[in-house]
């Protein structure tokens, strides 16, 4: 929620880097966007913008700020090259204020020599605000971030850059990530509670950012900032304990992606190309994590009482584990929705497990409950995409999910990969390594199968059918209710579809009093308990009008359309999911729409 890039070093080029960096960053926020860069001289301004040239022509030292609205991926600084040394930069998915300049990061102090960019939300800052008011501070912004420099500057009167950014962020309620830069003494300090901040470590030169994929261009070797730690980069790195402003010592790790990894290739969306980067990381997990799953599955059985959380589509992949490891292992766990899990969690106790799912390992929803049943003396698993992430961090036991970064907006490999490791935690359970592995490399071609070409040209036909539905139903039975509820989150949060999933026996009980002549019904009816009882929930929405889509491994009279998904037992789970997800990608694509960016969202939801 929300990306920041910065930069300090011996390039001129910082605008230019920041504002790449930005790009890579776009799907944590893409309201509207904005650099603070310190120029060498007042030339630097390029001819191009005489406006902002003569705006800020008398501004010795002081930031040049430049903020637009909307998506950054075409924007452009106004800066000549080669003028900065200095920026921060800002991709913002709004809370406090609209999406306005004025709202837009970076947000300056008084003397505009300090810049902030901030992730999170500063739940005191109307108490801040007056304070600073009184004190002679000036706001131009509804925000809450406006108070961080300005509370800096007042720190500053007394005392030096470091302690000043120190003593104000230890003002700041709530969970927060600030980046604060100095123009006079060309640093860049950075303190967080929340949110991730990875810091790349160049030849003189250092990069701060809300992940990875933007600095492994330029540097491999990163930190990750702890939570309740402050960065000083300027000359040299610093690390220091925010609590007692003590240095602390660090070891900068590597990382291993590929450029490739993080960029669209050929592919015209993110979306489209990590929905066939599917059957890869389906092999390579299969291939590699025989020894973690070994080691998961000692301490899941060890464990008295098991409960998976998640968010959105993770939660998904929870509901999918417990019947998972119902059927296969023949072992109970709970799972709730990580929000939910707040609530849930009295009967926690040092005995507990909870195995948290999370692509980001930055989702609060997760990380606040994580953090109760921490105090609770439970143990704790975490299954995520990103190394170093908050949860990755807290956990007890930890597992990389190995599908690559995901970058759109909406989940799909990592969803898959969720489903491999719960099937193969499952199986390995009651001993049945070799049968997983096996399934896994049929579930494999089947996914490749189903991205063929003819079956695209099948899934866009119906795509192009369903595009002027206002209403889609989605419905399974067992662990198929969990492909339903996916499927209808994948195919709304990007072609904006109303679309709800529901259990197959649910529809009766209510949802079917909504279906009339036309309304869309994807029911998924694989060769399994539920087939059956399927094609009854199916003929029972086709005699009220429904249009019916199956997808099943076996064609049936009441199918409108039939998406063909062959049989692999359990494992079926995975490639039931891919058509949806092709249903969702194509339908945007047909509207219009952008799959990776959907509106109103973000990829990693650090903010309540
Ligand atoms: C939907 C989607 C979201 C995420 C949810 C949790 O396509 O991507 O529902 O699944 O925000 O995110 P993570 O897995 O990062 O915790």
């Amino acid at each position: 929620m929300c990306g920041i890039f910065g930069y300090v070093g011996k390039d001129n080029r910082a605008a230019q880097i920041v504002l790449e960096g930005l790009k890579t960053l776009e799907y944590r926020g893409y309201d509207s966007w904005g650099i603070a860069s310190k120029i060498k001289n007042k030339q630097s301004l390029s001819l191009r913008d005489e406006k902002l040239k003569m705006k800020n022509s008398d501004k010795k030292n002081k930031f040049i700020v430049e903020k637009y609205i909307g998506k950054i991926e075409n924007g452009i600084s106004q800066l000549s090259p080669f003028s900065s040394q200095l920026v921060i930069g800002h991709t913002r998915w709004a809370t406090h204020g609209g999406v306005t300049i004025a709202n837009a990061h970076p947000h300056l102090d008084c003397t505009q020599k300090i810049a902030v960019v901030h992730n999170g939300i500063v739940e005191n800052f109307e108490e801040l605000r007056e304070e600073l008011i009184k004190k002679g501070h000036l706001f131009i912004s509804e925000t809450d971030t406006e108070v961080i420099p300005h509370l800096i500057e007042e720190y500053g009167k007394k005392q030096g850059f470091a302690s000043s950014v120190r003593d104000a962020f230890n003002r700041l309620d709530g969970l927060n990530a600030i980046v604060a830069a100095n123009s006079k003494s060309c640093e860049i300090i950075a303190a967080k509670t929340g949110s991730p901040l990875i810091i790349g470590i160049g030849e003189n030169e250092f990069f701060i950012a809300s992940d990875a994929t933007g600095i492994i261009k330029h540097t491999r070797q990163v930190l990750f900032l702890k939570d309740l730690e402050m960065v000083i980069l300027g000359k040299k790195l610093q690390l220091l304990s925010l609590p007692n402003g003590k240095k602390l010592t660090f070891k900068p790790e590597i990382i291993k992606w590929k450029t490739q990894d993080v960029s669209r290739g050929m592919y015209r969306h993110f979306m489209l190309k990590e929905i066939y980067e599917q059957p890869k990381a389906i092999r390579n997990i299969t291939k590699n994590y025989g020894d973690q799953i070994n080691h998961l599955v000692q301490i899941i059985e060890a464990a008295k009482g098991t409960f998976l959380i998640g968010a959105g589509t993770a939660f998904h992949a929870c509901l999918a584990g417990t019947y998972l490891f119902s059927k296969i292992a023949h072992i109970h766990v709970n799972t709730a929705v990580a929000s939910e899990f707040n609530y849930l969690e009295d009967f926690l106790n040092k005995k507990s497990l909870v195995i948290a799912l999370s692509q980001s390992g930055e989702t609060i929803d997760v990380v606040e409950p994580l953090k109760r049943a921490k105090e609770k003396g439970s143990k704790i698993i975490a299954i995520t995409n990103v190394l170093g992430s908050t949860i990755y961090r807290m956990a007890d036991y930890k597992m990389l999910l190995g599908a690559g970064p995901e970058k759109a907006v909406a989940s799909t490999k990592a969803y898959v990969a969720k489903l491999v490791v719960l099937l193969m935690l499952s199986f390995k359970m009651v001993g049945k390594s070799k049968e997983i592995k096996a399934a896994m490399a049929k579930v494999a071609d089947e996914v490749e199968r189903l991205l063929e070409k003819e079956n695209i040209e099948k899934i866009k036909k119906i795509a192009s059918f369903l595009s002027s539905a206002v209403h889609i139903y989605s419905i399974g039975r067992g662990v198929s209710y969990s492909t339903a509820l996916e499927a209808a989150l994948k195919i709304k949060e990007v072609s904006y579809i109303h679309t709800e999933g529901l259990a197959g026996g649910e529809l009766k009980h209510g949802t079917i009093a909504l279906i009339s002549k036309g309304t869309p019904c994807i029911v998924f009816t694989p060769n399994d308990q539920t087939h059956e009882a399927m094609i009854s929930n199916a003929t029972e929405i086709r005699s009220r009008g429904g249009v019916i889509i199956g997808i099943s491994s076996k064609n049936s009279s009441v199918f409108d359309y039939w998406i063909e998904v062959r049989d692999i037992g359990e494992a079926s789970v995975i490639p039931q999911i891919v058509p949806a997800q092709l249903l969702a990608y194509y339908l945007a694509v047909e509207k219009g729409y952008d799959p990776d960016k959907p509106r109103n969202l973000a990829k990693s939801v650090t903010v309540k």
